[in-house]
């Protein structure tokens, strides 16, 4: 697929996407959405990439959210579909089994933020903002942002943002939770690169096991997560990478990774 509103560019393991629509803030519309689902497929599948990081262009935004221009035209059928296929599109970044970084440049609204969330860890800028703005529109956040807002930060919180619609800034956002670190404007694509690099030298197959069992045990009982959690410590004994990182701090030496 040709991307219109989107920049895809492997560096060394790295997919960097870009969405690409600055004069409109970066807005989700239809087109963009379905670019992301064939970033996030290629992500999720293509063997050279090993994690991504996830961008707006420009300085003002990193996505204001779906756009509202498409939402304007939608009625209960096609709505309900529009938001079932943004839900999908940002599960497959989710669950696509490498890690995934926001690096978040600008304005995370409505869609923004929701995407970011799915994303698994936040980078911000110091001029970020974030909010779930929907019900100043009459509609709902549709994207996971009932879902995976409290997830992130708690019930009460999100609530508080969801049922305002106000913004907050990127040290609130790092005050409650909603991401995880807060840089200079100058400094965030680095920072993210510099983050996901660290992660990507870790043994692959525990981190990909790492973030399944997060992902899924969140929707278990204790003792389901705790059993998923130790058949996953079992299924890593299986392999070469274990072997390798055990023997290599015993040798006092850094550990070869093979994704085996
Ligand atoms: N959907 C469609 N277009 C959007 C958009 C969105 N979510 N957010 C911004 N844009 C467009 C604007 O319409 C404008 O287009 P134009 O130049 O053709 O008129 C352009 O992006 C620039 O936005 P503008 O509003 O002029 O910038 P600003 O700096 O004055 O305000 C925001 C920035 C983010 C506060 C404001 O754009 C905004 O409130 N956007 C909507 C946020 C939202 O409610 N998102 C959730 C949607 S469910």
């Amino acid at each position: 697929m040709t991307y219109q509103t989107l920049l895809f560019d492997v560096r060394d393991g790295v997919a960097f996407v870009t969405i690409n629509r600055p004069d409109k803030l970066n807005a989700l519309n239809d087109q963009v959405v379905e670019e992301l689902a064939d970033a996030a497929e290629r992500i999720a599948t293509e063997p050279p990439v090993k994690g991504a990081i996830l961008t707006g262009a420009g300085t003002k935004a990193f996505v204001a959210g779906a756009d509202i221009g498409d939402l304007a035209k939608q009625g209960p059928f096609d709505g309900k579909a529009r938001a079932l296929r943004g839900q999908a599109v940002l599960r497959r970044l989710e669950t696509c089994g490498k890690p995934v970084i926001a690096a978040i440049n600008g304005y995370a609204l409505g869609g923004g933020c929701e995407l970011a969330m799915a994303c698994h860890l936040r980078i911000a800028s110091e001029t970020a903002k974030f909010g779930q703005p929907e019900v100043k529109l009459g509609i709902a956040p549709g994207y996971g942002g009932t879902q995976r807002l409290p997830r992130l930060v708690g019930k009460g919180v999100a609530l508080q943002l969801i049922l305002s619609g106000e913004m907050i800034d990127a040290r609130e956002a790092h005050r409650i939770g909603l991401v995880n670190a807060v840089v200079a404007p100058a400094q965030l694509l680095a920072e993210a690169e510099r983050t996901l690099r660290g992660i990507l030298a870790m043994g692959p197959l525990a981190v990909r096991l790492a973030l399944e069992a997060v992902d899924r045990g969140l929707d278990m009982t204790l003792d389901d997560g705790l059993l998923l959690e130790a058949n996953h410590f079992g299924l890593l004994a299986a392999t070469r990478d274990m072997k390798e990182g055990l023997a290599a701090f015993l040798e006092k030496r850094p550990p070869r990774f093979e994704g085996r």
